[in-house]
């Protein structure tokens, strides 16, 4: 009978290297609790995310790995999910927040809020601790997209405490505050200086990702916000129409020239699926986004299809994830925020544990 040594399981260990990362899952410090006892092998796998999009083949190449040690009989992977904090150099972290990723586009219309609430949901579906700070003043539809069973308090020490969806996730909206008509003339510096006022007050508790939906464009209210929120990075939201597209590299330099880590690009509207025979129809073309990143070195991060369900659920504050979780759309859905968490965790992984 061969002896297994906890050596024997952490050097065969050693050779599976995470493909994102490019480092090896024990130096990552992925392997938890292990314990080696007569040919018996058990530790805990802890994945950067709950939202990994290599679960599936990273689980199975630790547990081949494992079971290939002669003299093991049995291996007993149980996997887990720790998102690491990090906020900019020079930025503090908004208290309890591991990550901030925002939602921009170059212009209004192009479905940022849509792209934004069910990127929340899809990550929260993924077993994530997932916020949405709607930071769109200018139109705060949040509140009107994602239906709340909690509304925001304000507690006796003037804390606010978010509004919740019914999967727990955390809402905060100046649309809770001002009716969604109302008029609001704020001036850049301002929205930024409200923002930061009222991410100051809210009490997020623990959360994975803060999803923020920018104001549109490139004007002086989204340039302060994304030089105030400390953010891990920036998704760009853009349709397939040439001069939207062109709106977007806009937006892209924007970032760039603040630093601030452009994530990657997705199209919406991309195409149209007719409901009667269930053919793809790419109105505007077909490749404009994916071409265009591949051009500024920017990743593409996917496609959402142009269907009714989609603006149909959002005005029931349903988002598609959630009312329809096992559709086309929702899937599409699902793939890009595993890819932006993925692409979260690759960064922070880099830049260290802030
Ligand atoms: N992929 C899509 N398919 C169908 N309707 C969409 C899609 N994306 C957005 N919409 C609809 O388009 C409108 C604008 O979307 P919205 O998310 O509010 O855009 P933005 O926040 O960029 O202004 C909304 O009515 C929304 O329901
Ligand atoms: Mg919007």
């Amino acid at each position: 009978m061969v002896l297994v040594s906890r050596e024997d399981v952490l050097r065969v260990l050693r050779r599976v290297v995470d493909p994102e990362l490019r480092v090896d899952v024990v130096s990552l410090g992925m392997i938890k609790d292990l314990r080696v006892e007569d040919g018996r092998v058990s530790f805990t796998f802890e994945l950067t995310t709950p939202a990994c999009p290599l679960r599936e083949d990273l689980v199975r190449a630790v547990r081949e790995a494992v079971e290939s040690i002669p003299g093991v009989n049995g291996v007993d992977v149980r996997v887990s999910a720790r998102v690491r904090q990090w906020a900019p150099p020079g930025k503090a972290p908004i208290p309890g927040v591991r990550n901030v990723f925002a939602i921009a586009s170059g212009k209004g219309g192009v479905g940022k809020t849509t792209v934004a609430v069910n990127l929340a949901m899809a990550l929260a579906r993924m077993g994530a601790g997932v916020g949405i700070l709607d930071a769109d003043i200018y139109g705060p539809t949040v509140p009107r997209m994602v239906r709340v069973v909690r509304r925001p308090e304000t507690r006796q020490d003037n804390k606010i405490v978010p509004a919740e969806t019914e999967l727990g996730v955390k809402v905060m909206s100046f649309g809770f505050m001002v009716p969604e008509d109302a008029p609001v003339i704020w001036r850049g510096p301002l929205v930024g200086k409200a923002v930061t006022e009222m991410l100051g007050s809210v009490v997020w508790g623990e959360l994975d990702y803060l999803v923020v939906d920018l104001p549109p464009g490139t004007g002086d209210a989204a340039l302060s916000l994304a030089q105030t929120i400390p953010l891990t990075g920036v998704v760009i939201v853009t349709t397939p129409q040439d001069a939207a597209l062109k709106i977007a590299v806009k937006a892209l330099n924007m970032f760039r020239s603040l630093k601030v880590e452009v994530l990657g690009v997705v199209e919406n509207m991309s195409y149209f699926v007719c409901p009667n025979c269930g053919e793809r129809v790419d109105i505007f073309g077909h490749g404009g986004a994916r071409a265009a990143c591949e051009r500024l070195g920017v990743d593409f991060l996917g496609e959402v299809p142009l269907i009714p369900e989609i603006r149909k659920y959002g005005d029931l504050g349903r988002p598609i994830v959630m009312a329809e979780p096992d559709s086309h759309a929702s899937r599409a859905f699902m793939e890009i925020a595993s890819r932006i968490a993925g692409k979260i965790s690759v960064l922070t992984m880099r830049k260290g544990e802030g």
